[in-house]
């Protein structure tokens, strides 16, 4: 099992409740709690400008796409072992394909 696409709004309201006070989509909007996510896709792990990283989220070393965010997004704290990101988790698959799906549009 792993992503298919979902659907852009229900993602955006789970961003919305659950990312929003860490995380910034757009380009320009900065870090907050969370490293600025403007072109995520793609890009490597802890690789933000100006964001204090734990060496385990930079070290992860992994390529962020929607199959590795599918997987992280499950449970952060096992997928990267000693990140400080304080969120337990969409345990629910459905939430993270609609999640992933609000974020590569949102991100790009
Ligand atoms: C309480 C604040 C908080 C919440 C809520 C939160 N994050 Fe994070 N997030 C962080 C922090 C802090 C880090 C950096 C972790 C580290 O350095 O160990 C991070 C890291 C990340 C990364 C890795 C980025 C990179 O450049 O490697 C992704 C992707 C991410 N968060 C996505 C999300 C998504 C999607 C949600 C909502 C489901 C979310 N986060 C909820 C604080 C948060």
């Amino acid at each position: 099992m792993g992503y298919s696409a979902g659907d852009t709004k229900k993602g955006a309201n789970l961003f919305k409740t659950r990312c929003a006070q860490c995380h910034t989509l757009k380009d320009g909007e900065g870090n907050k709690i969370g490293p600025a996510l403007h072109g995520l896709f793609g890009r490597k792990t802890g690789q933000v400008d100006g964001f204090s990283y734990t060496d385990a989220n930079k070290q992860k070393g992994i390529t962020w796409d929607e199959s590795t965010l599918f997987e992280y997004l499950e449970n952060p704290k096992k997928y990267i072992p000693g990140t400080k990101m304080a969120f337990g988790g969409l345990k629910k698959e459905k939430d993270r394909n609609d999640l992933i799906t609000f974020l590569k549009d949102a991100t790009a």
